[in-house]
């Protein structure tokens, strides 16, 4: 069975657009795949976080993947600092990224902006701990949203150049996985700007610890425009918001835009969005009640995140031995 990899940032406040976008699709692939889930605890530090704060999103992320269903028995959920082969491999692949190919990286120049003398050189150096989570796995497949297809790029440049250096065929090349209904959520407010915790107005978003009430106030606040849903997605053009909500519905529905508008195209704005409504709580809430319930039990969720962390140091050992070795490490 072909292995999976994927890493979610432990982030506070996780919403609709972390759950439909990531943490369902890995839910999904669990069925196919040999799953290894990390929350990755030390890409976090590349922008100081309080420690109190990645201690409590540490808990909020796993919690939010076991009440989504991730089974941590049959996969391995853990967090990345637990397994130091990560960080030992990162360090290998520091010296086998180029410079250059990581300043072409979009997401730092965004993360850096102006500030690129004041960024933590951990931060410009994040995509090759990404590499080094995946291949230190051997993970052939990692499921990744739009936003870390450049870094899944830059792990495959990294593993060729490895294998060439050493002349060798240690690593396997990791393609992306992407879930045909997965979509990018967008704020409920703007569009054109993707759904984000860091979007200063709550309007923006659907938390997963939002209550019904609360999110259907969010949708009767949402942004539309004057016209009924069109009949068909050419119909969209223009109506970023339109699309946005039907989209929504779908995703939650598990269904395609296209079979979204057989059910509600042509609809009025006050009536969709009360079905929309209907679906995204149907589909939240039993998550959400359970993401609390296990949320409250820390000593649970770190009894998973060890038990995921010491089969999960089994796994990258191993290859850890055979790229020291490759190197020529001596080490007996
Ligand atoms: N960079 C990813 C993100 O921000 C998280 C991540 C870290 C990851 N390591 C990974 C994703 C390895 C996939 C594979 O979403």
């Amino acid at each position: 069975m072909e292995r999976i990899f994927s890493g979610a940032q432990p982030t506070g406040n996780l919403h609709l657009g972390n759950y439909l976008g990531a943490i369902r699709n890995w839910v999904k692939l669990q069925s196919g795949y040999e799953c290894i889930y990390c929350v990755v605890d030390m890409h976090a530090i590349t922008i100081f976080k309080e420690p109190a704060e990645l201690i409590r999103s540490v808990h909020e992320v796993a919690a939010c993947m076991l009440a989504a269903g991730v089974d941590p028995k049959k996969h391995i959920l853990f967090n990345q600092s637990r397994v130091p082969a990560h960080a030992e491999l990162a360090w290998v692949l520091n010296c086998v990224a180029r410079m250059g190919w990581m300043s072409r990286m979009t997401q730092f120049k965004d993360k850096a902006g102006k500030n690129r003398e004041n960024v933590s050189l951990g931060l410009f150096a994040y995509p090759s701990l990404m590499a080094a989570d995946i291949l230190v796995y051997k993970a052939t497949k990692v499921p990744v949203g739009e936003d870390q297809i450049q870094h899944l790029e830059l792990a495959r440049d990294i593993a060729v150049k490895f294998n060439n250096d050493y002349k060798c065929n240690v690593f396997p090349l990791p393609e992306p996985v992407m879930l045909g209904t997965s979509r990018r959520v967008m704020s409920l407010r703007d569009a054109t700007k993707k759904m984000s915790k860091s979007d200063p107005s709550d309007y923006s978003r659907i938390n997963l610890s939002d209550d019904a009430d609360t999110i259907a106030l969010k949708f009767r606040k949402a942004k539309t425009d004057p016209m009924p849903l069109p009949e068909t997605v050419e119909g969209f053009e223009g109506r970023p918001e339109a699309l946005n909500l039907v989209n929504i519905y779908a995703g939650v529905r598990d269904i395609t835009t296209e079979e979204a508008l057989k059910e509600v195209g042509g609809q009025e704005f006050s009536r969709f969005k009360k079905v929309l409504t209907d679906a995204v709580v149907a589909e939240l809430e039993p998550i959400s009640k359970e993401m609390h319930k296990i949320a409250q039990d820390t000593a649970y969720i770190d009894s998973v995140l060890k038990n995921g962390g010491e089969r999960a140091d089994a796994l990258a050992q191993p290859v850890l031995n055979e790229v020291y070795d490759t190197i020529g490490f001596l080490r007996n």
